[in-house]
């Protein structure tokens, strides 16, 4: 069977060039990422680098690989007009012509590195116009205005999900011959659920009502719901999020007391907007307790906050818990 590859489905799409001509340089790089976390540990490129990143996390050696990888490659591109990550502390300038920026998350899930499990890389395209040097302002719009999101699952097969605001399309890396090839086209999250993915371990932490709501699913058909719940955590937003692309679900990384003072654990510009156009685009919702995610104008590159996604209906009875 022949199948559609992702230079032809952007063309067919009817993306413009110079969007195309970026996303087809993350898919490039990504596939070059790919070949690396393959190599595993023959390469020497397991554990931990020995620094910490801006948000005083532990970098892994496959962290600060894979952002060089994509920092190298986005800055080759005369469309970039400037990059964050998740693993530099500012944004970096590139290209004075360029019309697109980019924020990303090399690699996502990267505490499971180190056991052969998936991980992933997320990215987000932001439209910029402009005269003057490009700017951390420049980058806080909300993700509404995303030009395009995606992710990179590196998994059994590794797989590109890309939205460029009509609808999700998946891509697997055709290991042959390089490619990425259109496997499914109209990606479509039922609104129903009986499927949810929490780290169940921080329950202690949780606020108030996101304990009674996951409490209610865990009493099954002789709780509140009258129906039994399945729970599924990776530990990497990447294949979390790719579950639920493909089977539905409820995913939440919710505000805990651990650290009061943050919002939540993930990353409003590298993960939850990105993540959140895709879902949006599949037919899901994406919420904070307070609103719509993709709404949020952002205060800095590197905020943080809590995610609920997933499942339409399920996503807005877990946000009426909160708000009732
Ligand atoms: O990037 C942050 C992240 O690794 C996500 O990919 C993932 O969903 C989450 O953190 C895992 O958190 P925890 O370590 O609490 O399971
Ligand atoms: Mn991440």
């Amino acid at each position: 069977m022949s199948r559609i590859a992702l230079p032809q489905y952007l063309a067919n799409a009817s993306v413009a060039p110079d969007l195309q001509s970026v996303i087809l340089g993350l898919a490039e790089v990504s596939a070059d990422i790919s070949k690396s976390l393959a190599k595993g540990a023959l390469a020497g490129i397991l554990g931990a680098a020995g620094a910490e990143n801006v948000q005083g996390e532990d970098q892994k050696k496959l962290d600060v690989i894979a952002n060089d990888m994509i920092k190298e490659a986005l800055a080759a591109l005369p469309n970039v007009r400037g990059l964050a990550s998740e693993e530099e502390p500012d944004v970096v300038p590139c290209h004075t012509n360029g019309n697109f920026l980019v924020t990303f998350d090399p690699l996502d899930g990267s505490s499971n590195i180190d056991i052969n499990s998936m991980v992933g890389t997320i990215f987000s395209v932001l439209p910029h116009t402009g005269e003057t040097a490009v700017t951390e302002q420049d980058f806080l719009q909300p993700g509404r205005q995303q030009a395009a999101a995606g992710y990179v699952l590196y998994g059994p097969s590794v797989m590109l999900v890309i939205s460029t605001g009509s609808g999700v399309a998946m891509f697997t890396l055709d290991q042959d011959s390089g490619n990425y090839l259109l496997t499914e086209a109209d990606v479509a999250i039922p609104s129903e659920t009986n499927e949810f993915s929490i780290n169940a371990s921080n329950q202690r932490h949780w606020a108030a009502p996101m304990q009674s709501y996951i409490a209610d699913l865990i009493a099954g058909k002789d709780g509140p719901r009258g129906k039994n719940f399945n729970m599924r955590w990776v530990a990497a937003m990447v294949a979390d999020v790719h579950r639920i692309l493909c089977r539905g679900g409820l995913f939440t990384y919710p505000w805990d007391s651990r650290k009061p003072e943050q919002a939540g654990k993930l990353r409003l510009m590298y993960e939850a907007n990105p993540m959140g156009f895709l879902v949006e685009q599949a037919g899901g919702e994406v919420w904070t307790p307070e609103g719509k995610i993709l709404d949020i104008q952002p205060a800095h590159i590197h905020q943080r906050v809590p995610v609920i996604l997933g499942a339409a209906t399920e996503v807005a009875l877990c946000v009426d818990y909160h708000q009732r």
